[in-house]
């Protein structure tokens, strides 16, 4: 069955602060199949941090929730100019990984960003060393630009990284005609 998308909405922060940590962070991200768990010891992001995302009047958080409301997947889909949107905040469930719904959220992504945004572009920023997850999106049709930019070492919310080496790749991919 094909997942139902909605907007996230600021009651919303606090689940999505929890799915993102548990995608990203700690033991139970460790059950997925790509996870932060051996760069960082922080939280992630805090309440404040994606409540900005939230309330972005330039962007929004798509959600996907059960029926029961517990959410399973969100991503963020930022217009950044006239002809580019950035995609970000991406996480799935652990235990509802690699079947296919990250997949499927990342292209109802592509389709807001070209949709509603009216974009021919979607860029990322990928930490370089997250190879398995660079190849991923190679396969869903983006192209590493071999552009670098730092990691922002200042931003992590309570906690450390576990590396100094850290930087991100910027990936692109010129969406197809709405
Ligand atoms: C990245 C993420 C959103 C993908 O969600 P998902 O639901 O697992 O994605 P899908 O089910 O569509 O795809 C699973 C893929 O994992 C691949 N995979 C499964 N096990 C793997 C492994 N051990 N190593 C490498 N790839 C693996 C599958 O082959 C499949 O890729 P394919 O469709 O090209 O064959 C999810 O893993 C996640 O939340 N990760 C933690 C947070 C994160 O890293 N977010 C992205 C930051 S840029």
């Amino acid at each position: 069955m094909s997942p139902t998308f909605r907007i996230a909405e600021v009651s919303d922060v606090d689940a999505v602060r929890d799915l993102v940590f548990l995608a990203y962070r700690g033991l139970e991200s460790r059950v997925g199949w790509t996870s932060e768990a051996d760069l960082f010891d922080d939280e992630r992001i805090d309440h404040a941090g994606v409540l900005a995302k939230i309330t972005d009047p330039t962007g929004v958080v798509l959600l996907v929730a059960t029926d029961d409301d517990s959410l399973v997947s969100c991503c963020e889909v930022v217009r950044r100019s006239a002809d580019v949107a950035y995609f970000g905040m991406f996480a799935v469930r652990p235990s509802a990984q690699s079947g296919g719904l990250g997949r499927t959220v990342l292209a109802e992504a592509e389709r807001y960003a070209r949709e509603e945004f009216g974009v021919a572009n979607m860029e990322m920023t990928v930490i370089a060393q997250r190879v398995e997850l660079i190849n991923w999106y190679v396969r869903r049709g983006y192209t590493r630009t071999g552009e670098r930019r730092p990691f922002p070492y200042e931003g992590l919310v309570n906690g450390r990284a576990l590396r100094d080496d850290l930087y991100f790749e910027v990936l692109t991919k010129q969406l197809p005609p709405a």
